[in-house]
């Protein structure tokens, strides 16, 4: 995705997490430049949000920069700073967060949690297929220090739940009526009691 501001001057690596504060990790101008920067990184979000919606076919983005400063949730934003000049495009975005959600597992036995979840995930369409999705994904699980099975997937695309079978070997969904998905190795191992 393409901005006409110097996109490789706001966000300062490959990969950069974004959060309620919208400030880029590692920002050291200027004070007085800070609302500026904090206006683009606004509008980077709020475009990859509607990219993100209409890959989907959804009416309304599930990310904007409005809804982030309002909740406790992470935007990874893929870049590739040497595309345009130097002045690079976004190619990539992964919103997680924890949700209160009550999941089921395969015996009906309900689990009242709040685990790490995916919540809105795209790569721009003329870069998918080319492992970006996986450096992106890779990147939060090591931030975020979690196993794929862990993970709740809100309302996952076929796309993303072929993507999950092929890099991470998840199969056989388990569909809530929350529209969210887990998979196996997701609920706790029973312990043998003697
Ligand atoms: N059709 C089917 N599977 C696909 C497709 C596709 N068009 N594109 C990617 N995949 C899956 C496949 O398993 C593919 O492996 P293959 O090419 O051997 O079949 C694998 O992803 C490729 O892995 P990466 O290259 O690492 O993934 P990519 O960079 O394409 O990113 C993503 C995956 C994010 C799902 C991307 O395809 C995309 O943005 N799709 C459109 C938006 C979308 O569906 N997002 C998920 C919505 S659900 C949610 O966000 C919670």
């Amino acid at each position: 995705m393409e901005f006409k501001f110097d996109v490789s001057s706001i966000l300062p690596s490959s990969i950069v997490e974004v959060n309620q504060s919208l400030i880029p990790p590692g920002f050291t101008g200027d004070r007085r430049f800070l609302s500026n920067v904090v206006a683009k990184v606004a509008d980077i979000v709020d475009i990859m949000g509607d990219a993100s919606a209409a890959a989907q076919g959804l009416s309304k983005p599930i990310t904007t920069a409005d809804r982030l400063r309002k909740a406790d949730q992470t935007v990874y934003l893929l870049v590739d700073r040497n595309a345009k000049n130097g002045k690079g495009v976004v190619t990539g975005m992964l919103k997680t967060g924890r949700k209160s959600l009550y999941i089921f597992d395969r015996d009906g036995h309900h689990y009242h949690i709040a685990p790490p979840c995916v919540l809105d995930f795209y790569i721009h369409e003329s870069r998918q297929r080319q492992g970006l999705g996986k450096q992106l994904f890779e990147h939060m699980l090591q931030k975020e220090n979690v196993e794929p099975s862990k993970l709740a997937i809100d309302r996952p695309s076929e796309k993303l739940l072929s993507f999950m079978n092929k890099h991470y070997g998840l199969q056989n969904a388990m569909r809530q009526m929350n529209n969210y998905v887990v998979f196996d190795g997701f609920f706790p191992e029973p312990t043998n009691v003697e």
